[in-house]
């Protein structure tokens, strides 16, 4: 595995519509593992293919520390979304920076797996705002676009 660069807001490749992973082959999986690797080495509970350069739609996401599960979804759907809750957010990509952002507080979402296979999930509360939050970089968003108000870390207001 090895780290990647994650390029920042600016870098016009944050702001395209991904594509479609055609096939989840080996290349495919080192990308994903080098995303895990990026992802943890930078504190981070998410992260999307945007954001290491590549334009497919891939992303990873540790939104529970504890309990280690990493989710990797390749070609995700949003299946249903319900609700609303406050979040915070910051993004790897924005560092430095914090925004209150309106999200679902529940969404179901498939896609495929690290090896290609069919999986769905449904995620409540704070995992739900990783999930949409990784799922927008890959149609071009960033939460700054969504959020009311942004601030600077410590500066929270
Ligand atoms: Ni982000």
């Amino acid at each position: 595995m090895a780290l990647r660069n994650i390029v920042t807001e600016g870098d016009p490749i944050l702001r395209k519509t991904c594509r479609e992973v055609t096939e989840v082959n080996e290349r495919m999986r080192i990308l994903i593992d080098d995303m895990i690797e990026t992802m943890r080495e930078a504190n981070g509970v998410g992260l999307a293919a945007p954001q290491v350069g590549v334009m497919r739609r891939i992303f990873v996401a540790e939104p529970d520390i504890e309990s280690g599960k990493v989710y990797c979804f390749v070609n995700p759907e949003i299946v249903s979304l319900e609700g609303s809750q406050e979040s915070e957010e910051g993004c790897l990509s924005v560092p430095g920076y914090y925004g209150k952002v309106e999200r679902p507080e529940k969404i179901t979402i498939k896609g495929l797996d690290r090896e290609g296979n069919p999986q769905e999930y449904t995620f409540e509360g704070f995992e739900a705002v990783v999930m949409c939050h990784e799922f927008d970089h890959l149609e071009g968003i960033l939460y700054i676009d969504k959020a009311e108000d942004v601030y600077r870390a410590g500066e929270e207001q």
